[in-house]
């Protein structure tokens, strides 16, 4: 897999590219992931990259001649990328099932945008793909990037080194993951669950999935609707369910809204 990440800030990218297992897989070259300057692309004097809006109001826009020109010097280069994608807060949500479209494609390239966005015509004629990390607005698109190319790569077979670690992660199957405990077997007072010490593979598999399930009932039931279920854990999701009832606490406690949101206008 080929990604370029198009940037105003390529050494912020490429510090965290070369870490952990992502640094380790390009090093090892499964992935070919590279930061590129957007300024090496301009053609005035000042390498300008941003301009003020029409229409007026606050801040900058990305000028869109330094950004096709890199999208068209990376297509020259590496062949037509399969996917444009533009980092916005405008974007479509970034979910697991987005992570795993993009990890099926071979060419992809990563706008990350600054300032109070980018000209529309990126979107409309370069972009095929705008993502958003979350409902929140940081001050540019590298760090929404580095995490897409971080959850992208990590499903490119080969980068992380044990394959049933990925298949395990959380989201694969829908469900949170299940707690994780390392020596020693009591800190502070704390002792690991005695299943865990146990050496009874069924019974540690058995608490580690009842566990999922408690957990993404209790955090994430919104997630429930969609995670792929045992006969096992529709019984415990039963159980949960009732005890929750006869407690008198309501089933759906995350429904998006944070304490504070209503306004009465
Ligand atoms: N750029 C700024 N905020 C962003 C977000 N939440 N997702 C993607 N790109 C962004």
């Amino acid at each position: 897999m080929v990604i370029d990440l198009i940037t105003i800030f390529p050494a912020m990218v490429e510090a965290a590219l070369a870490e952990g297992v992502i640094g380790r897989a390009r090093t090892r070259g499964v992935v070919d992931i590279r930061a590129r300057d957007l300024r090496e692309f301009t053609s005035d004097r000042h390498r300008t990259v941003d301009d003020v809006p029409y229409g007026g109001g606050p801040g900058m826009v990305m000028k869109p001649e330094p950004l096709f020109a890199a999208v068209e010097a990376i297509a020259a280069e590496r062949g037509p990328a399969s996917a444009v994608v533009l980092m916005t807060p405008q974007g479509r949500p970034f979910t697991h099932a987005a992570v795993e479209g993009l990890s099926r494609l071979e060419r992809i390239v990563v706008i990350c945008g600054r300032y109070e966005g980018v000209d529309e015509r990126v979107a409309d004629v370069l972009v095929t793909d705008e993502i958003s990390i979350g409902d929140y607005v940081l001050s540019g698109g590298e760090l929404p990037a580095l995490v897409v190319v971080d959850a992208v790569a990590r499903l490119v077979p080969g980068v992380v080194g044990d394959d049933a670690s990925v298949a395990a992660d959380s989201f694969a199957d829908g469900w949170l993951d299940y707690p994780h405990y390392t020596r020693p077997a009591v800190f502070r007072g704390r002792a690991v669950p005695d299943v865990l010490v146990s050496g009874h593979h069924g019974e540690i598999e058995r608490w580690r999935r009842a566990e999922q399930v408690r957990r993404t009932y209790e955090r994430r039931p919104d997630l429930l609707d969609r995670a792929v279920t045992t006969a096992d854990d529709r019984k415990l999701l039963a159980e949960l369910r009732q005890r929750n009832a006869a407690a008198g606490v309501s089933d759906r406690k995350t429904d998006g809204q944070e304490p504070g949101d209503e306004r009465d206008d």
